[in-house]
């Protein structure tokens, strides 16, 4: 079966794919340079589906590496791109480094194929839509101006590849955007690693359980949500990594869309904070030390997303709730509390 190269393959999304896409048939090359994952994720990959994949550490901000890399794998017949940086704090406080390495990689990549055929998956979010007007949010909602050089980077990342894409019918493109990826894959060997303190809600909550952490601070209880907190539509991840191989389906048969085409990928449900929390306190038995306190500058108040194109026309909708969504967060915390990856 064909061999679809996943940047940032050692990543938290990326490492899921990997396992989704062996198991549905196909040969997955991974390429990370480790900035923010871990070289032993490929035993755990190893463990689950029985094979070390194929793996090259390499910055694809070096565009030779990237021609050179290209040059000897003339077999690869798709991409899904992961690698980038995504700590939306850390971007306001250094946009350079976002600009510089979420464009110069996406660019490398595109510009290796300017004269052969390639699918291509790319890792948007649905920052995109900012604090939507209509909700569900669904793929055709006005693109808000980004909150962060984080989203900044999603946002000008899908007009780059949907300018090239019409430029050039070499290139068939479809962005994923995500809602929120939480949980860990079923066999507890793999899942998010994060770095330092979470800045995101789900690892702050298994930490916190684990006793890493002494409390939660939920950010904001006065937002006009019925409960008072934020919400989101959390998605779990091995759901998300099968819409990476979806993509890759539809755009193997030919997307009858054209060449550049966009796709939610949430459950279409939201959650506030408050309901996380207990869906976690539920899943796991575990009381949560939690308190409130002021918003979080940036934070949107509730969105979740109109999942029908997705299922429609991707033909992917997700299967798994949240009650497995913590379950296996907790399950991957209490992993790791046993065995620490590195
Ligand atoms: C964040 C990013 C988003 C990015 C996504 C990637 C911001 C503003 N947005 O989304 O651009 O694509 O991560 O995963 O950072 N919360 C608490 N206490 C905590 C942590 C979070 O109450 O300790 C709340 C937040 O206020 C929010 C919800 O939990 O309402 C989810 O937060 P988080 O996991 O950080 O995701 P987003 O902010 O939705």
């Amino acid at each position: 079966m064909s061999k679809i190269l996943v940047t940032g393959g050692t990543g938290y999304i990326g490492s899921h794919t990997v396992v989704e896409l062996h198991k549905a048939g196909y040969t997955p090359i991974l390429v990370d340079n480790l900035s923010n994952s871990s070289i032993k994720i490929l035993d755990q990959i190893e463990k689950i589906i029985g094979v070390k994949p194929e793996f090259y550490e390499f910055d694809l901000c070096d565009n030779e590496k990237v021609n050179d890399f290209i040059g000897k794998h003339p077999d690869i017949a798709g991409i899904i791109h992961f690698a980038a940086s995504k700590a939306v704090g850390e971007s306001v406080q250094n946009p350079l480094k976002y600009y510089h390495n979420n464009f110069f990689s996406l660019i490398n990549l595109l510009e290796a194929y300017r004269e052969k055929p390639i699918n291509f998956v790319f890792s948007s979010s649905c920052t995109v839509y900012g604090e939507p007007d209509v909700l569900p949010v669904n793929e055709a909602a006005p693109v808000k101006k980004a909150t962060s050089p984080y989203g900044n980077t999603k946002q000008i990342a899908e007009e780059i590849l949907e300018e090239t894409a019409k430029a050039n019918s070499n290139y068939n493109v479809i962005a994923l955007r995500y809602f929120n990826p939480v949980g860990a894959h079923e066999s507890a060997l793999i899942g998010e690693l994060p770095n330092g303190v979470p800045a995101n809600l789900l690892p702050f909550i298994t930490q916190t359980a684990i006793g890493k952490r002494e409390k939660i601070t939920v950010f904001g209880n006065d937002y006009d949500t019925p409960d008072g907190s934020a919400i989101r539509d959390y998605i779990h991840v091995v759901d998300l990594a099968k819409a990476h191989v979806a993509a890759i389906k539809l755009l193997e048969k030919g997307n009858p869309n054209g060449n550049y085409d966009i796709f939610n990928v949430g459950t279409g449900n939201g959650y506030s904070v408050l309901e996380a929390i207990h869906a976690f306190e539920k899943a796991s038995g575990q009381k949560l030390n939690y308190e409130f306190g002021p918003r979080r500058e940036g934070d949107i108040i509730k969105v979740w997303g109109d999942v029908n194109k997705s299922t429609k026309e991707l033909g992917w909708t997700a299967q798994l709730g949240i009650d497995e969504m913590m379950a296996s967060a907790w399950e991957w915390e209490k992993y790791l509390h046993e065995n620490p990856i590195q």
